[in-house]
């Protein structure tokens, strides 16, 4: 093993993918790493994984697991993909900004953009892209994904969560949760995953792993029963299908019992809602810039911050405030999705390089 110094793993707050693996989940790795188990998930761990899964949603629900968040996602959109189509998402989503051509490589649909506030799409928003089409020549959306938190850090309410779901389903769409880091949304809302997603209408859910303490490895969830009942093929073809999969399912394991992934979330949550109280709020945000339809000069509550009626663009109680979180970044960082952003990095930055995929530019 190579020797290396102290200094060789500086403690870096721009990505949670920087951080290490938890010590819980590096003992559940080790609890099974003795005897043999049949391949490819059919082995007692996993099953005793999927039955953990069904026990945190509240009923059964259909488990796959994938190694890396950009799989989980458009593997999970499989359950809804037809050559012609589109997946409607957020302009900051994950999935359209941070994963290349793998939506339109792997799932053959295009990811459809629609302007956010903050990070999150209304129901306004996202019809008014569905009148777009036109017929047979336009593209046809047949999914929505949303991010939740989103890669801005802000969090769906379950009222939004199920207008959006009510919308879609209205419009005949598949409604898919990217959930890397579900946990700190489920602390913030202090909501358990049946409220936030089974009681709100959501069909699929990515669940992330590696961000919420894994060592690698992410679930995908089917809530609505009879959806995804092909997606083993769709795993095999985009070479996600692990074969000694009782070490993914062993994480997960570690990571859900005594709800460890909740544990992580909070201690995630406290130095960032810590921080933010002490940000103030501008003018005018780079995200708002960048959404084009918003200007904020104060606190969502004061009014510019909520677009339509009754519809809110700041994050539930509790957490940053929405008028001061995005602004608070520079723009080099305004769509890092850890909850830890340096305070003191403040030095204005020249435009990112969006191709550039080299150490350092890893926080997303
Ligand atoms: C919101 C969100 N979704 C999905 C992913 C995908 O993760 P991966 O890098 O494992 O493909 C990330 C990664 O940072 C993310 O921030």
């Amino acid at each position: 093993m190579t020797d290396l110094p102290p200094t060789a793993f500086p403690r870096g707050f721009a990505s949670d993918n920087f951080a290490g693996v938890h010590p819980r989940v590096l003992e559940g790795l080790a609890a099974v790493n003795r005897g043999h188990a049949r391949a490819y998930g059919d082995d007692p761990v996993t099953a005793a994984l999927r039955a953990a899964f069904d026990r945190l949603l509240g009923q059964p629900v259909t488990t796959h697991l994938v190694f890396n968040g950009t799989a989980a996602n458009c593997l999970a959109l499989s359950a809804f993909a037809r050559p012609y189509g589109a997946v409607i998402c957020s302009d900051v989503a994950h999935l359209y900004n941070d994963e290349r051509t793998a939506p339109e490589r792997i799932l053959g649909m295009r990811p459809l953009p629609v302007p956010s506030v903050f990070g999150k799409v209304d129901p306004a928003s996202v019809e008014a892209v569905l009148r777009r089409g036109h017929g047979v020549h336009a593209v046809k959306p047949v999914a929505l994904t949303l991010t939740q938190p989103t890669e801005l850090g802000t969090v769906y309410s379950l009222e939004e969560l199920r207008a959006l779901c009510e919308m879609a389903h209205r419009h005949g769409l598949g409604v898919h949760v990217d959930g890397a880091r579900l946990g700190c949304a489920a602390a913030t809302l202090g909501a358990s995953l049946r409220e936030m997603l089974v009681e709100t209408g959501v069909d699929a859910v990515s669940f992330g792993g590696t961000k919420q303490g894994l060592l690698c490895g992410e679930a995908v969830l089917y809530l609505r029963p009879g959806i995804g009942g092909e997606f083993p093929y769709w795993q095999k073809h985009a070479m996600q299908l692990a074969s000694k999969m009782r070490f993914v399912s062993a994480q997960f394991e570690a990571l859900l019992e005594g709800d460890l992934w909740l544990e992580n979330a909070r201690w995630h949550r406290s130095p960032a809602s810590r921080w933010s109280s002490r940000c103030r709020p501008t003018r005018s945000s780079p995200a708002s810039r960048r959404s084009g339809s918003h200007r904020s000069s104060g606190p969502p509550s004061s009014g510019p911050g909520t677009r339509r009626p009754g519809w809110s663009a700041g994050c539930a109680p509790g957490t940053p405030s929405q008028a001061t979180w995005p602004a608070s970044r520079p723009p080099w960082r305004r769509r890092a999705t850890s909850l830890f952003v340096r305070a003191d990095r403040r030095r204005p930055a020249p435009a990112p390089k969006r191709g550039a995929c080299a150490a350092g530019s890893g926080q997303l």
